[in-house]
């Protein structure tokens, strides 16, 4: 069978390296599994205000977890944090209350920054904010991606051998945890 992997990329940059990460990592992901990426770039501002009656944007995030199998996270690091406009997403598909949609949904973070120490804090906090929400994370391994100019063009390739071995690595083993997940918790 075939598994929807539903993606969120962190940041909004038209030259963003995460979705150039993002790319890469559908290019060397085993064929099992389909890609959609879920769009935070248009979102409102979250408010309980809208509880009642969300907007056709945060309506459509909702369904769009609710069809993936599995939630995969691709994020910069902001000021030590994650990005406002991904934590905006995750806080608008976590309500309204009741109806959180990341509920033992089969997840996965992995980041990359141009420093040493790549998105290392961002995944940390992000891992705290999806623990709450229930999310069913890969723990291990992690992927604190360090993107050297070139070892991946904008296109998505790897051209750094020992970094494409890595990011193949990473993507059989969150297919795996998908499967393993959805077999104890199968998503209807
Ligand atoms: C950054 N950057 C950054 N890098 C880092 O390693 N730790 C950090 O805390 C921050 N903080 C930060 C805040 C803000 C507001 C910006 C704009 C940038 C640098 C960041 O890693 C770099 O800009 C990446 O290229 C961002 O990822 P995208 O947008 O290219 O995917």
């Amino acid at each position: 069978s075939t598994y929807q992997v539903g993606y969120f990329v962190g940041s909004l940059s038209s030259t963003s390296i995460n979705r150039t990460l993002s790319k890469a990592l559908i290019a060397v992901a085993p064929p099992d599994l389909e890609f959609t990426e879920i769009p935070i770039g248009d979102l409102p501002l979250y408010s309980p205000d809208f509880d009642a009656d969300y907007p056709p944007g945060p309506r459509a995030l909702k369904e769009a977890i609710a069809a993936s199998s599995a939630v995969l996270f691709v994020t910069p690091e902001y000021n030590r944090s994650i990005p406002g406009a991904l934590k905006n997403a995750i806080d608008w598909a976590s309500r309204p209350w009741g109806e959180n949609s990341f509920n033992h949904v089969p997840a996965a973070v992995i980041g990359a920054s141009p420093g040493q120490i790549g998105t290392a804090l961002a995944q940390q906090s992000l891992r705290g904010v999806l623990s709450f929400c229930n999310a069913r994370q890969m723990t291990a391994p992690e992927a604190y991606i360090r993107l050297a100019p070139g070892a991946i063009t904008d296109d998505g390739e790897v051209t750094d051998e020992s970094m494409k071995q890595f990011l193949t690595d990473f993507m059989q083993e969150f297919r795996d945890h998908v499967e393993r997940v959805l077999t104890v918790l199968p998503r209807t």
